[in-house]
C-alpha cells in the first residue's frame, strides 16, 4: 500500500544556484548543483504532496509528479515563490546569490586595461526572510544553511535572524556542493538533531518524514 501522508498538502521548494547577470554574456553564480533540493521535491511528491519546485539554472531532470518553474536570478525566484503561495510548507534549498551587479550592462563590457574597473554590487532580496514576514507565510518554513565551520552554532543564529521554523545546516567544507552525499544538522527552537552522512536522496526522505509529522493529515 502506498504511503501518502502528504496527500492534499502543497509544498514549495527552491533549488539550485541563481545566476545574476553582469552583461549579456557574464554572470555571478555559485557551485550549487540543485541535487539536494530536487531530491527533496521528489520525496515530497512520492509522499503525495503537490510540489512546486522553483529551480535556478541546473542540469537535472524534473522529478516525476513535480511542477517545475525555472528561473535565473534571485529576483525572478522571489517573484515565482510569491506566485506559488499559499503553501503548507516551504523548503528553501536554493543557494541564492547574496549580491547582484548594481547595473546590468546592455552590451558586453570591454576590457579597459589596468587597473580593472570595479563591479558595483547591490544586495539581493532575502526570499526566506521575506516569506517569514509574508501575510501568507507557510505553516512550516524551512531554510538551509551552507557553512564551512561552526555549522550548528551558525545555524541557530540563522534561525533567529531569518524567522523560519527549522534550519537544515550542512557542512560544505568537503565536496557536498555537487556531491552525492550530505551530512546535516536539523536546528529548531527545541534543539539540534545531527544526522549521519547519507546520500542526498536518503536525507531528503528523512526530512520529508519529519515534515509530514508536523503538517501531515
Ligand atoms: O543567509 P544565507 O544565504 O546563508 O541563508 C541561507 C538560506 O536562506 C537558504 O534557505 C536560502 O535558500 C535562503 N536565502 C534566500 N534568499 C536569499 C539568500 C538566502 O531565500 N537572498
Amino acid at each position: 500500500v502506498e504511503h501518502r501522508p502528504l496527500y492534499g498538502k502543497k509544498i514549495v521548494v527552491t533549488a539550485g544556484p541563481t545566476h545574476e547577470a553582469i552583461d549579456p554574456v557574464r554572470y555571478i553564480a555559485n557551485r550549487s548543483s540543485g541535487r539536494q533540493g530536487f531530491a527533496i521535491a521528489q520525496a515530497a511528491a512520492e509522499m503525495g504532496a503537490e510540489v512546486i519546485l522553483i529551480a535556478g539554472p541546473v542540469n537535472l531532470a524534473t522529478p516525476p509528479g513535480v511542477i517545475r518553474w525555472d528561473v535565473e536570478s534571485a529576483r525572478e525566484m522571489q517573484a515565482e515563490v510569491e506566485k506559488a503561495l499559499p503553501a503548507d510548507a516551504a523548503i528553501m534549498v536554493a543557494a541564492v546569490a547574496d549580491y547582484r551587479a548594481a547595473d546590468i550592462a546592455d552590451q558586453k563590457i570591454k576590457k579597459k586595461g589596468a587597473p580593472p574597473a570595479p563591479l558595483p554590487l547591490t544586495e539581493n532580496p532575502d526570499i526566506l526572510a521575506m516569506l517569514a514576514r509574508h501575510a501568507q507565510r507557510p505553516k512550516l518554513l524551512i531554510g538551509f544553511a551552507a557553512e564551512t565551520e561552526n555549522v550548528a552554532e551558525h545555524a541557530a543564529q540563522k534561525l533567529a535572524k531569518k524567522g523560519c521554523d527549522w534550519i537544515v545546516a550542512n557542512d560544505v567544507s568537503g565536496d557536498v556542493m555537487g556531491g552525492s552525499e550530505n551530512s546535516v544538522h536539523i536546528v529548531t527552537k527545541d534543539g539540534t538533531e545531527s544526522w549521519p552522512k547519507a546520500h542526498k536522496e536518503v536525507v531528503a526522505r528523512k526530512l520529508m518524514e519529519k515534515i509530514a509529522n508536523v503538517i501531515g493529515g
